[in-house]
């Protein structure tokens, strides 16, 4: 039996194309030793679709995202693009990206790997174990919200504005999709819990959000454990003790702010895949937490592991090819294991490797699991 799935790919600006070589690589044996198959379609976004064809993010590149099942996208940004102007920068292709194929959930695991432990600012004993689950809203909130913009006020003074808004529609259907995997990651011995994050106290969008997820609950998901938590104090309890966490779920820029936060746990922002999901069977995106670093770009530094582990959530999530994204997961457990590391999770007595020799790594572990299962 042959599966065959259309994606596009999506490597854009810094670090990139170095990291998406390798996902590159995984696919290539994933066709010559599973009965995968794929169409892939390569486009440009970012700085360098700024580069090509002036803007970030051109319409035929969406609507080939859109006819995809499933786009892999790898960073945006650099200094050379600072002084282009708002509309045009890379990040709006980025934010067009979401917009537009409406990625409303975010899903960004902070996973904390045995064999990365001692690469967590914090002591081992905190984050042995961690596994916390954010659900950011992506397409609404102040990232979004009109009035926007920079008024000249004509005294000398200048206004810049931007506008924090959700309605219901917004708050409940990221709400149902945080409930649901929390369901999931539920066991027999300990419901699924959800940390619900806004500023109640301070923000009207916010008191709205906390009711309107109360009632979510209540009405649909009352067999999965729910509390609200102010997001400044969820920053902080992030610090103190990680593992009081399942899933937690929160707005576009809180949800900014407090993934970089729950990334930092797991010692590496180079390790953390995300998920962007739009209604079920719609394309998602799948692309690292971190950003394109222009500072290691074109020197194999990068760490190519975020973007790979992306690809194994788009099997999960949009290729329902879940046997295949946990084979992913587990080459690249091993891989950590055998201390082969890029420079961001060096550590003593451990193999410092470039992009390239930990993308081969990562097939020399995937050729062990197939050895073993023939
Ligand atoms: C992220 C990034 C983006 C964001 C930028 C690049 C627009 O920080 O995905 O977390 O702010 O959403
Ligand atoms: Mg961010």
């Amino acid at each position: 039996m042959s599966n065959h799935h259309t994606l596009t790919i999506l490597p854009g600006d810094g670090i990139g194309p170095e990291i998406m070589a390798e996902v590159r690589k995984v696919i290539t044996w994933l066709e010559s030793n599973t009965a995968l198959s794929f169409t892939l379609h390569e486009d440009d976004i970012g700085g360098a679709a700024y580069d090509r064809y002036g803007v970030p993010l051109s319409d035929e590149t969406l609507e080939k995202c859109k006819a995809s099942e499933a786009v892999i996208m790898g960073s945006v940004g650099g200094p050379q693009w600072d002084n282009v102007d708002y509309d045009k920068r890379p990040e709006a292709g980025l934010l067009k990206l979401r917009k537009e194929m409406e990625l409303f959930a975010n899903l960004r695991p902070a996973l904390v790997f045995d064999a990365l432990i001692d690469a967590s600012t914090l002591k081992p004993e905190i984050v042995k174990g961690l596994d916390i689950l954010i659900v950011r809203e992506l397409t609404g909130g102040v990232y979004f919200g009109q009035p926007r913009g920079i008024e000249d006020l004509g005294n000398g003074q200048r206004r810049g504005v931007n506008t924090q808004v959700y309605e219901t529609y917004e708050i409940e259907r990221v709400g149902r999709v945080a409930f649901d995997l929390a369901r999931k990651r539920g066991t027999k011995d300990k419901k699924g819990h959800v940390m619900s994050c806004e500023k109640a106290n301070v923000m009207e969008s916010g008191k709205l959000w906390r009711e309107d997820m109360t009632a979510l609950h209540a009405a649909e998901f009352s067999d999965v454990a729910l509390d609200h938590m102010y997001a400044d104090n969820c920053a902080m309890q992030l610090l103190r003790n990680p593992s009081q966490f399942d899933v937690i779920v929160t707005d576009n820029l809180f949800g900014d702010l407090l993934s970089d936060a729950a990334a930092m746990l797991t010692g590496s922002l180079g390790m953390l895949p995300s998920a962007s999901l739009g209604e079920t069977g719609k394309p998602g995106v799948y692309e690292p937490v971190h950003g394109s670093a222009p500072d290691i770009a074109g020197q194999g530094k990068a760490n190519p592991l975020a973007t790979v582990l992306s690809f194994a959530m788009a099997l999960r999530y949009s290729l329902n090819e879940d046997e295949t994204a946990t084979m992913i997961e587990n080459a690249v457990q091993n891989v950590l294991e055998q201390g082969i590391r890029t420079p961001d999770i060096m550590a003593v007595d451990c193999t410092e490797v470039t992009t390239d020799s930990m993308g081969n790594a990562l097939i020399g572990a995937m050729e062990k699991t197939i050895k073993r299962a023939a």
